[in-house]
Formats: C-alpha cells, sequence, structure tokens
C-alpha cells in the first residue's frame, strides 16, 4: 500500500465515523474534497526515513492533517476565499459562525490525535502557535503600505514552513531519531516550506484556476503583502509606474487584478519570484544532502520535494 492510499483510507474512515449534524458534516466536507495531503506524507516519510514503521505514525498524519484542515476553514474566512479545492469554501456553504465552531472542533480533533505521545504533543503546540502568529502578521501585512521582503519571509515561515518542519519532525520523534536528526530535518521542512508558500503565491497569481481549485487572484485583490506584491511596489515605484498604487487605492471589490497582473509580468516580477521559488527548493534540497542518513532511504523525500517544486495546484 502506497502511502497516498493509506492517508486517504484512514481519513475516509474517520470521516465516517463522525457524528451527523452541523458541526461534523463541514469537517467531513473539507477533508473530503480532493488535497495533496503534503503533511501527512512528510510525517509517514520521516517516520520511515529515521527507521520506524509509517503505520505507527497513521493517526499523528491523519491529525496533522486535520490541523491544516482547520488552519484553512479559518484561512478562507479571513482571506474572504469563495473557493477551496475547486468548491465552495464552508463558510460560503453554510455561513462564517459555523464554520468557526467547526473549525474550532476540528482543531480539537487534531489535538486528540497529536497528545498521544507527550513529545510529539509538545512539538506541535509550539508549532501550532507559529501558526496563528504568521495568520495574524499576514492580516496586519494587508493594512501596511510597505512591508520588506525580510519581514515577508518571517510571515510565511510563520504561517506555511513550520508546519511542514513540524509534520516532519514529528514522524522522526515516533521513529526516535536522535535530537540532531530531529532539528536537521526540520531545517529541511522549513525550507521546503518557504518555497511552497512562495510558489502558492505564485500560482494564485498565474495559476490555472482550474488547477488550483481557488479564485485567480485573491491575494492581489486582498492587497495581500506577498513577494508578487512588495517587489512589484518596490520594482514599479523606481520605473515611475503606478498602475498598482492606483488599484490598491481602490475598495478590494473593485480592484482591476488583470491589471495587476499585467504590469507584474511586464516589470519582470513574477519571473524574479520564480527565481526565488527555485532558490529555495535549492536550499531545501541541499539540507536534504546534509543529513546523515544513507541516500537512497533518502529517495522518497527527495521526490516528495520534485513534485512539490513543479506542482501547478
Ligand atoms: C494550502 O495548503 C495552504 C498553504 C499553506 C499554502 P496546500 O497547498 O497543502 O493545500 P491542500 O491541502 O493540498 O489543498
Ligand atoms: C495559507 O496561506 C496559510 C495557512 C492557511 C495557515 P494562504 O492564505 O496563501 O493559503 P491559500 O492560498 O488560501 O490556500
Ligand atoms: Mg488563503
Ligand atoms: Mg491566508
Ligand atoms: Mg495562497
Amino acid at each position: 500500500m502506497t502511502h497516498q492510499t493509506r492517508i486517504e483510507a484512514r481519513i475516509a474512515e474517520w470521516s465516517q465515523q463522525l457524528p451527523q449534524g452541523n458541526l461534523y458534516a463541514p469537517m467531513a466536507y473539507l477533508m473530503g474534497l480532493p488535497a495533496k495531503r503534503v503533511r501527512p506524507m512528510l510525517v509517514l516519510m520521516a517516520c520511515e526515513l529515521f527507521g520506524g514503521k509509517a503505520e505507527d505514525a497513521l493517526d499523528e498524519a491523519l491529525g496533522i492533517e486535520l490541523f491544516h484542515n482547520f488552519t484553512l476553514m479559518h484561512d478562507d474566512i479571513m482571506d474572504a476565499a469563495p473557493l477551496r479545492r475547486g468548491h465552495a469554501t464552508v463558510h460560503e456553504k453554510w455561513d462564517v459562525n459555523t464554520a468557526i465552531l467547526s473549525g474550532d472542533a476540528m482543531l480539537v480533533k487534531a489535538y486528540q490525535l497529536m497528545g498521544k505521545r507527550p513529545e510529539v504533543a509538545a512539538l506541535f503546540s509550539g508549532y501550532a502557535l507559529n501558526v496563528c502568529e504568521g495568520q495574524q502578521l499576514d492580516m496586519d501585512f494587508e493594512r501596511r503600505d510597505q512591508v520588506a521582503l525580510a519581514e515577508y519571509r518571517a510571515m510565511i515561515r510563520l504561517k506555511t514552513a513550520v508546519l511542514l518542519a513540524c509534520a516532519l519532525r514529528v514522524g522522526a520523534a515516533i521513529a526516535g531519531a536522535s535530537v540532531e536528526d530531529n532539528e536537521r530535518i526540520g531545517a529541511f521542512g522549513e525550507h521546503l516550506g518557504l518555497a511552497f508558500q512562495l510558489r502558492d503565491d505564485l500560482l494564485d497569481a498565474f495559476g490555472d484556476p482550474a488547477r488550483t481549485g481557488k479564485q485567480q487572484g485573491g491575494d492581489l485583490r486582498a492587497g495581500k503583502k506577498t513577494f508578487l506584491l512588495i517587489r512589484g511596489l518596490e520594482v514599479a515605484g523606481a520605473a515611475g509606474r503606478n498602475e498598482l498604487r492606483d488599484e490598491l487605492a481602490k475598495p478590494a471589490g473593485l480592484r482591476d487584478v488583470h491589471r495587476m497582473l499585467a504590469v507584474l509580468e511586464d516589470l519582470g516580477v513574477r519571473a524574479e519570484a520564480e527565481r526565488a521559488v527555485e532558490a529555495g527548493e535549492h536550499s531545501a534540497m541541499q539540507a536534504l544532502d546534509a543529513l546523515a542518513v544513507e541516500d537512497a532511504r533518502k529517495a522518497p523525500l527527495r521526490a516528495l520535494a520534485a513534485k512539490l517544486m513543479a506542482r501547478s495546484r
């Protein structure tokens, strides 16, 4: 059985045992939509990398995917997103209050699974708080005119990268890896996660919505300070171009996203972002190379990282 099959089967089994009603139905709905399952894959792969059995880490793999889905349910409220995984978001299909409460309950369910082993619970709690810190910065930056690239990197490290690091470290902890190995696999996860969020930002702007399953240009519409908008504003300022500033001065609903995309393309900012993703991916691969584990054992993680680099969804 592949890891992907194992994970999907565990999720399906989990969904089927949920009680009826509007608290649980949104969980089953969101968890059942087609997704990449990156974080649970990382848990199982890191566990095997350090000699553990994937079967022993399945609860935690499910737990971290539940946590991820809780963050998505609330993130879609914060980002006013209509679409997730090609379908209506929970707050659109039900309502905002239902999405808040169902998300809260999903977080509790995640904790029940992540709390089985004390060392896993401790790792997870620290990182889960980081995700909230990152999400708050993401919202704070929407309201600011200027955000530095270093601040953006710190924000995406918190909101996204640390959860990939967490998944790997949890898998490593279950396998009984040494403290040093556990930290090194975490470093790989952070590099991978930074590149992952940069790619996510690029896909939000330039991806095919039929592939991403999200509304195109949602970040630009919301004035999110992504790499693209931060560098876009800097480069446009130096070139005396005002289109981005003009669009941002309008209310979010009236912004011409296609005009903003054209400027980003024109000024070479899209190409610059592509190069930044590649640099991040390169750092991730180097961190993986540096792990003191027999090279052949790294093949599944290397393949997953390569797949994420080429992703279109
Ligand atoms: C989306 O995560 C949120 C980010 C951190 C970018 P994924 O891209 O892993 O979404 P799914 O789970 O595959 O839908
Ligand atoms: C996701 O950031 C971070 C978390 C959900 C914690 P985004 O807001 O970019 O994620 P998507 O694009 O909606 O999936
Ligand atoms: Mg979002
Ligand atoms: Mg968001
Ligand atoms: Mg995004």
